[in-house]
């Protein structure tokens, strides 16, 4: 069985006072869930203090963003070890906005997968189409370059340090989620990719987490699928009462 896995990415948002105070206020409402992994996931600036009114409670902290390189002359970028000093143990690699906005391609972020599985954090890779793909029929085809090559070179025994988000990009912040049976088809997809891949084994026990407009109102039923095991949440993990509803589904 794969445990539920929900993440909640706070992207550019919050204060150094409110990204501690909700870290609090879901602290005091999941603190009786043990049957689902949990992790909140600040702007890089708030990390070190979320982390440390995270601790010792069964709320993981993640990075949106991490670079590949070690550490050196790479202004303005963050490194692995860095996110692990301050207590990260997730790093969200290759996520739309960083695709579509910033325009990192594939190859930069499987550098960044390998880089996070060699320093010990826990990637969370995020594949998805763009409206125009899915309605030129393209979805297969661009989830399973995205998942092929950002998985590139990742060893059979680091792959279940990796989670997949399955991210369609016209859901993201869009209020129009994926259906349940749109996210299951993918999902399945990337499954059978991943059995391919490396071994139906590890195909089975490999987490893939929906994301795009997921709220309390339709958390259970997309987390109701056979191969949706957790979500990635945006705009709904910046309430502590909504995330944690989404979290209680999942149990
Ligand atoms: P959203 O974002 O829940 O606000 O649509 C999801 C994500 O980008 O991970």
């Amino acid at each position: 069985m794969r445990k539920p896995f929900i993440a909640g990415n706070w992207k550019m948002n919050t204060t150094a006072e409110s990204s501690v105070a909700l870290v609090n206020a879901l602290k005091a409402a999941v603190k009786d869930v043990t049957t689902v992994d949990i992790a909140v996931v600040p702007p890089f600036v708030y990390l070190a203090a979320v982390a440390k009114a995270a601790a010792g409670s069964n709320i993981a902290v993640g990075a949106q963003d991490v670079y590949f390189e070690g550490n050196g002359a790479f202004t303005g970028e963050i490194s692995c070890d860095m996110l692990k000093d301050v207590g990260c143990k997730y790093v969200i690699i290759g996520h739309s906005e960083r695709r579509h906005v910033i325009g990192e391609k594939d190859d930069l972020i499987n550098k960044k997968v390998l880089a996070a599985l060699k320093a010990g954090l826990k990637p969370i890779l995020c594949v998805g189409e763009l409206l125009a793909e899915r309605e030129a029929g393209k979805t297969a085809a661009v989830v399973t370059e995205q998942t092929t090559r950002c998985l590139a070179g990742v060893a059979a025994d680091q792959l279940l340090n990796v989670t997949i988000a399955y991210e369609p990009v016209w859901a993201i912040g869009t209020g129009r989620n994926a259906t349940p049976d749109q996210a299951q088809e993918v999902h399945v997809m990337i499954r059978k990719l991943v059995a391919k891949l490396y071994s139906q084994e590890l195909a089975d026990k490999l987490r893939i987490q929906y994301g795009g407009s997921a709220k309390p109102a339709n958390a259970a039923e997309l987390i109701g699928q056979k191969d949706v095991d957790g979500l990635l949440v945006g705009g709904a993990s910046l309430k502590a009462d909504d995330f944690a509803e989404m979290i209680k589904a999942a149990q």
